[in-house]
């Protein structure tokens, strides 16, 4: 690395945007950028009403910008839109249509090798949409209708979205690293008719069965003792491993002999601003993951507007968002953002370093991408694989940089700037979430100035502030709970069944705000340094999981007797998963049921969950209500001293009990 900062200094540097850059920009100074939050914020109607009119195509234009009953939002009240139409339909009849919209790279062979590579234009995404979206209509697919879409990182999985959104049918996509009960949770939760598959998706060389999953969902029960079979009439498979599959006769089809069967005549539904438009499904601090609901404007405005600013699209980008489409980045900024730009959105199927760790660079090269927006996790990733493998490629087609989904530490900024970037392309390091559906404190690269390690400040509508546990204001520099004050338009509008809870985890902790669950801190500048989670939820690498849900699954084995899962950070992935475990009395710990137990969770929940450390204890440290001390733990698993008030403690003893990870 050129430079050599210590963290101190890096967080007191300041890079201003480049002149030039700044001049070619959608937003071209601090002081615009101001000027346009200020209006947003001082007069929101007017200027939601203005962006709204300016960035989408609309069937029926809304009678009230916003309706406000907190925490219940509506926006663009009676206006009706399709989310395909302004995908795609839109461009049709431009210079856009002949355009790519989708660049896909599949995961490659052998080393050296270029992985399969597909490329659609806006006119035969169009075609590819409209005939699945009538594959649809033909099962019986209906207005509302919920639909999973469990496919790996392909074109066809942004086709299936679309088709969803064109009908109004409402898509779940669930993560292909999730597992079969992952799946039979999710169709439970929103009782969805369809899922939509893959034979197989490749990953590091291997197949992941993603339909035998599917399979083997279907004798799962939910709580009722119902089986997927209750709501799931047809399952499309698909052809993309070539692995051997099973079929059920009458429930199970092929996707291409379907699309054989349809024509490509599919007007898009027109939907009304608040009709639901997708269920994803994310992890909370308590129970099984929430479905959180986003509706057809809204979200639409939102994720338009942040792809359009934050990442400063022009027409003649290629722009590569490495997120997955299971994750709310890969729905706003692989598939929804970029297309309602007309932009050219690239896709790769793979690992970042199958079959060596050069994929991005090969891939930014190959293509001329000009700008990527990837994960922390993966950064710190790359500067550990060493300098060798990017400098092997040609870079300089990249003009902007962006991460997302965890805190970047100011080291990893500075090794993103100097050997990604070559000092010349602006950082945007964007903070958000599942329930906000697009960017929400983010510079903007022609405006902002950036410090590493910062997602600066908030985008426009956007009221974050730091308060304390009374909900007020703290003073600068000192840290507290990111709340978001006022609603804007692409906030989610509910958890999927559970008004209740909806309340409950994001309106009651500070009445009448949004709260994030993160903490933060501003800055003397005003710049929001977002800390991490402060509920029991975790960010392992870049990766959403709810302790609750682990240990839940950990119990679930019938050698355990008790679990408590906490966090200790980790150098490369921001934080490791550490589990402690009590046995049923009898059972001696040993290395095989330490395997056995995470391979558990990852049959339950997926192989993102699995614990990092599972040690064992002969007891859990609890407070005298019963309740287990997971502070105690979380320093028990990050090695450091027992600080603090044991006094509480029903047996002290027991710490001293708790076996080491290598035990
Ligand atoms: C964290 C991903 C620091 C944060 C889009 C948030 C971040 C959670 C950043 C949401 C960032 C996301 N800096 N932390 N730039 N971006 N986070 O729902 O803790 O998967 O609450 O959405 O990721 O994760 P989710």
């Amino acid at each position: 690395m050129a430079d050599n900062f210590t963290s101190l200094q890096i967080e007191n540097r300041v890079f201003k945007p480049a002149k030039d850059f700044s001049a070619r920009a959608h937003i071209k100074s601090f002081a615009q950028y101001k000027k346009l939050y200020n209006e947003s914020i001082k007069s929101p109607d007017k200027f939601w009403a203005r962006e709204a009119k300016n960035e989408l195509v609309w069937f029926k234009p809304w009678k009230k910008v916003l309706d406000w009953k907190p925490p219940f939002a509506k926006w663009f009240v009676g206006g009706q839109l399709n989310v395909s139409h302004n995908c795609l339909d839109k461009w049709l009849g431009t210079a856009t249509a002949n355009k790519a919209a989708i660049i896909w790279e599949g995961e490659p062979a052998a080393p050296g090798k270029p992985g399969e590579e597909r490329t659609l234009t806006y006119k035969q995404l169009h075609h590819e949409v409209c005939l699945f979206a009538n594959v649809l209509k033909k099962h019986g697919i209906k207005k509302g209708d919920r639909i999973l879409i469990y496919l790996p990182m392909v074109v066809e999985a942004a086709v299936a979205m679309l088709a969803c959104t064109r009908i109004g049918a409402v898509h779940s996509v669930v993560f292909g690293g999730f597992s079969a009960q992952s799946v039979a949770d999710r169709v439970f939760d929103s009782q969805a008719k369809m899922i939509i598959t893959a034979d197989g998706g490749f990953r590091r060389g291997a197949v992941v069965p993603l339909k035998k999953n599917v399979d083997d969902a279907f004798p799962l029960n939910d709580a009722h003792g119902n089986p997927l079979t209750k709501t799931i009439e047809k399952v499309i498979v698909l052809r993309r491993a070539g692995n051997e599959v099973t079929f059920q006769p009458g429930r199970d089809l092929w996707w291409h002999e379907e699309v054989a069967t349809v024509d490509a005549k599919c007007p898009a539904e027109k939907m009304d601003s608040e009709a639901p438009l997708f269920i994803l499904y994310t992890s909370g601090s308590t129970g099984k993951p929430k479905g959180i609901l986003h509706t057809t404007a809204g979200y639409l405005l939102g994720a338009k507007m942040t792809s359009k600013y934050v990442f400063d699209l022009r027409d003649e980008d290629v722009y590569w968002c490495t997120a997955d489409i299971g994750w709310v980045t890969g729905h706003s900024y692989v598939v929804y953002g970029p297309l309602a730009n007309g932009a050219t959105s690239l896709m790769y199927e793979g690992a970042p370093n199958f079959p060596e760790p050069d994929r991005f660079w090969r891939i930014i090269a190959k293509y001329g991408v000009t700008i990527l927006y990837t994960a922390p996790t993966a950064i710190r990733a790359f500067m550990k694989w060493g300098d060798q493998w990017p400098k092997k490629h040609d870079l300089s087609s990249l003009r902007l940089l962006g991460t997302v989904g965890e805190p970047i530490n100011p080291e990893a900024w500075m090794w993103y700037h100097t050997v990604i970037g070559k000092k010349r392309c602006p950082i945007v390091d964007t903070w958000w979430q599942t329930e906000t559906g697009g960017i929400m404190i983010t510079p903007l690269p022609g405006a902002t100035p950036t410090k590493p390690g910062t997602a600066t400040l908030p985008f426009f509508g956007i009221v974050p502030e730091v308060v304390d546990d009374q909900g007020q204001a703290v003073p600068r520099n000192s840290g507290g709970k990111l709340v978001i004050r006022k609603p804007w338009p692409s906030m989610l509008r509910g958890l999927w069944g559970d008004e209740k809870r909806y309340k409950e985890v994001y309106w009651s902790e500070v009445p009448g705000s949004y709260f994030t669950g993160d903490g933060c801190r501003q800055d003397k500048d005003g710049y929001f340094w977002i800390v991490g989670r402060i509920d029991d939820v975790l960010n392992v690498a870049g990766h959403r999981i709810g302790t609750a849900e682990v240990e839940s699954a950990l119990v679930s084995n019938s050698k355990v007797a008790e679990a408590a899962v906490v966090g200790r950070p980790d150098a490369l992935k921001g934080q490791a998963l550490v589990a402690f475990v009590t046995l049923k009395t009898g059972i001696t710990p040993n290395q095989a049921i330490r395997d056995e137990l995470r391979n558990h969770v990852a049959k339950e929940i997926g192989p993102v969950a699995k614990p990092d450390d599972i040690r064992f204890a002969e007891a859990l440290p609890k407070t005298r209500s019963g309740k287990i001390m997971r502070r105690l733990l979380k320093q028990v698993a990050s090695g450091t001293e027992i600080k603090g008030d044991t006094t509480t403690l029903e047996d002290l003893n027991v710490l001293t009990k708790i076996g080491s990870a290598d035990d």
